[in-house]
């Protein structure tokens, strides 16, 4: 036990690492590579055309209200998410971002509008839950974790062959887990956990990515490690849509924010969105809605 934990704090886990296999992951697939060359391109032809709305939609909320019991937690939501965008979004406690990333995996249907996917496919998401959501009671070793990211290749009776266990090793190193494989999930870190789940995410590999507070109760070297993960998801022209709230970690590596108050606050360039002006406007937003989401706003659904 103290060797794997010498393994892991000694492991600078390690942006070397997860660079080689992000690379790895990268070379061995033509549809990836044909991905990631065609953001680049997009980007050097598109560049300042982004603004007038010619790249490609990866979701529209189209008058979104989704809530719980009939009672609108988001409402009225209309903006769009193009492919390929790294956007945080953010808001007070309450606002309505977890609930927004639950109506795009479709956990929670539209009270009224609807989601509606581009270039995506709603079944190509992978999804990370706020921590306080995980059951970490749960008999799981971390190997079994990481294991069901590959839930959509091998379903529920399926064999892992080779093959899959490479990858799998290779996913648990990418995060530095490497010697946890048989640690039972109730018995890591807040940081091991998140690299857990990162791990899982990597095996999914998917168009669309959902982060619900990635980097909330973390120590500073793990945020450091997947914040790493997710610029290089961005460069392979992943489309990620990330729940923070930390301002300094949005301005610094999330081109786009998008800010809910239950409402739409503002979406676009960060520095456009992250205004005082903005983060008082939804502050007050939220204050009114307190205890009451049913009356919250301009129009209830
Ligand atoms: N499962 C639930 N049942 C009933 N109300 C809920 C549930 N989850 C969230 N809510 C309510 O919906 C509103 C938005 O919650 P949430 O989306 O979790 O906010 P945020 O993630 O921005 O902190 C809050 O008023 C919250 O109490
Ligand atoms: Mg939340």
């Amino acid at each position: 036990m103290s060797v794997k934990v010498a393994a892991l704090t000694r492991s600078n886990p390690n942006h070397a690492d997860i660079n080689e296999f992000v690379a790895r992951w990268s070379l061995g697939e033509a549809s990836r590579r044909a991905r990631v060359y065609s953001c680049a391109l997009g980007q050097f032809f598109l560049g300042n055309f982004y603004a007038g709305g010619s790249m490609t939609l990866a979701l529209a909320f189209n008058d979104l209200t989704l809530g719980y019991d009939r009672l609108p937690a988001v409402q009225r939501l209309q903006t769009e998410i193009h492919q390929g965008s790294l956007t945080a979004v953010v808001g007070p406690n309450g606002a309505g971002k977890s609930t927004l990333l639950k109506g795009v995996t479709g956990v929670l249907s539209p009270l009224r509008g609807k989601v509606e996917f581009g270039s995506l496919d709603r079944s190509d998401i992978a999804y990370l839950p706020q921590q306080s959501d995980i059951d970490r009671t749960f008999p799981l070793s971390v190997v079994d974790l990481v294991a069901m990211g590959l839930w959509r290749e091998i379903g529920p009776f399926g064999w892992l062959g080779k093959k899959q266990k490479a990858r799998i090793d290779t996913a648990i190193a990418a995060v530095g887990l490497t010697g946890f494989e048989s640690r039972p999930i109730g018995s890591l870190s807040g940081g091991q956990m998140q690299r857990v789940l990162f791990a899982r995410l990597l095996l999914q590999d998917a168009e669309l990515v959902l982060l619900d507070e990635p980097f909330t109760a973390i120590d500073a070297r793990t945020m450091a490690d997947l914040i790493e993960v997710v610029r290089n998801w961005h460069k392979e022209g992943r489309t990620i849509l990330a729940v923070l709230h930390d301002a300094e970690t949005v301005r610094a590596y999330f081109p786009e924010t998008l800010m809910l108050a239950r409402e739409l606050v503002a979406h676009g360039p960060t520095e456009t969105v992250m205004t005082a002006e903005n983060q008082f406007r939804a502050r007050q937003m939220c204050e009114a809605c307190e205890g009451s989401p049913h009356v919250c706003g301009r129009s209830a659904a």
